[in-house]
């Protein structure tokens, strides 16, 4: 008895020991690679998002959102196995459905699949999308280089006229120069079509060959993998070896040189200065013809590429679509903020309110949340500090915000359905019907400080 009796609290012991088990510590930070945007960084944030959504629709662009969640397949074929992205930077975990499936790296190939989805080929050419939101990729993070970090993605599709590569590069470069950064580089490059990008391609690998002792360990594999990725490689003995390789632009074909040259006379036309990198390949396989870069002019040396972009005619049809044209790019959103830090850009500005709502005892303080909702519904922005009950501090907070004119609502002011204005400047104090304050105050108020957001 006394045997089974101590073997039932050893069984107890073990499982209140399983029970205990440790905790793990909680990490109170984000991941590596990845942020919050606090409120005070917001500013930059808003004026980043209102220019492109602003130019996204002033050069007919509809907006698109697409899962942050795909197949991982989707980026595998369209940007390419031999590419970093693909083979080293992917944020990929297979579902408990079995799917494998990646964090999206961006959002060519999501909306390229959207494109394809929902048959949007029947829609009147060129069909113009545009995107805004975060990506993933599991690179070494630095500066302006993230896990997560956000884009502003421009999309065309059905047109191969060059003077869409010339209006692309113009709204790349219309975003970047209303944000307030004025010294900027395009660079663009023909990187040709399958068909003259073949003999350029074989060429350039022999070129490789011969100077193979001299590449770095990754661009020995990358020759025969990705030879136009040698090219832009940021090893100083590869950039030599680059620096006398054949070029791409002078082995095009006929048709693409004549796009590439029909390019750069809508580029002179527009006034846009450009320089042509013959080096510029760019870091995914779906490009043909035009490929560019906008780069930020920073005098310290510390370049960064804003953003980039550049056709891909062939992908949709790969993809298993209809035989389209296409060209796009994005801006990388925190490189444009770091940017507009750097050469001290306006962020946005939002309004302030010029109105504060002060209540005294209890009944006022009930009918004030009407009021305040009563001015909010006729776009007047009004400040208040409910929580607060003596009229001696409410003020206070008024004057910090520098508000034009305090409302105040006491007991008497609630039972007579008035209120008291107050001009903050010269102190004069009327006292008005309820029903008439919204009119008035819109009267004294500049007209800049009513916002309607309800008809
Ligand atoms: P991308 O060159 O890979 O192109 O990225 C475009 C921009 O996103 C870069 O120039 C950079 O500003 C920003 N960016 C890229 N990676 C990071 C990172 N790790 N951290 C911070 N910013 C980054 C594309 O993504 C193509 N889908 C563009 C495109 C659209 N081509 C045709 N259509």
């Amino acid at each position: 008895m006394a045997k089974s009796q101590s073997k039932t609290v050893k069984k107890t012991r073990t499982k209140s020991k399983i029970e205990r088990a440790p905790v793990e510590p909680l990490v109170l930070q984000p991941l590596r690679g990845m942020k919050d945007i606090l409120p005070t960084d917001q500013p930059y944030w808003d004026q980043a998002r209102r220019v492109t959504e602003r130019l996204a629709r002033d050069y007919g662009f509809s907006r698109i959102d697409i899962p942050l969640v795909e197949y991982a397949n989707l980026f595998e074929r369209s940007i390419g196995e031999g590419t970093d992205i693909v083979e080293k930077e992917m944020y990929a975990f297979t579902t408990k459905g079995n799917d494998k499936v990646v964090l999206r790296p961006e959002f060519t190939a999501g909306i390229c699949r959207s494109y394809i989805q929902h048959g949007m080929s029947v829609l009147a050419k060129p069909v113009k999308l545009f995107s805004f939101g975060p990506l993933y990729r599991y690179d070494r993070p630095q500066e302006g280089r993230q896990r997560e970090f956000y884009q502003a993605d421009f999309e065309s599709f059905g047109e191969i006229d060059p003077i869409l590569d010339a209006q692309m590069i113009q709204i790349a470069s219309r975003i970047v120069q209303s944000l307030g950064i004025k010294s900027v580089q395009i660079q663009v490059n023909s990187i040709g079509c399958p068909v003259c990008r073949k003999d350029y391609r074989a060429l350039l690998v022999s070129y490789l060959e011969s100077k193979k002792n001299k590449l770095c360990q990754d661009c020995k594999r990358r020759m025969y993998v990705n030879p136009l990725r040698v090219l832009d490689c940021k090893e100083d003995k590869c950039a030599q070896v680059a620096a006398a390789a054949p070029q791409s632009v002078d082995h095009l074909c006929d048709d693409c040189r004549n796009h590439f040259k029909t390019l750069l006379e809508y580029l002179d036309e527009l006034d846009l200065p450009y320089i042509i990198n013959p080096r510029l390949v760019r870091g995914l396989d779906y490009y043909t013809k035009t490929v560019f870069e906008i780069w930020s002019g920073s005098e310290d040396g510390r370049k960064s590429s804003l953003g980039g972009g550049g056709r891909y005619d062939k992908l949709i049809k790969t993809m298993g679509g209809e035989d389209t044209p296409a060209i796009g790019f994005a801006l990388g959103i925190e490189r444009l903020i770091l940017e507009m830090k750097r050469v001290q850009a306006k962020p946005y500005k939002a309004p302030k309110p010029k109105v504060f709502l002060a209540q005294l005892g209890a009944l006022a303080k009930k009918k004030s949340l009407r009021l305040f909702s009563e001015m909010e519904r006729n776009g007047i922005l009004v400040a208040e500090s409910f929580g607060r009950g003596s009229l001696k501090s409410q003020l206070k907070v008024a004057n910090r915000l520098g508000v034009e004119i305090t409302l105040i609502l006491g007991q008497k002011e609630t039972l007579d359905g008035t209120v008291i204005v107050k001009n903050m400047s010269t102190g004069v104090q009327e006292t008005v019907s309820t029903d008439k304050m919204v009119d008035l105050i819109k009267k004294k108020l500049k007209a800049d400080n009513v916002v309607v957001y309800h008809s």
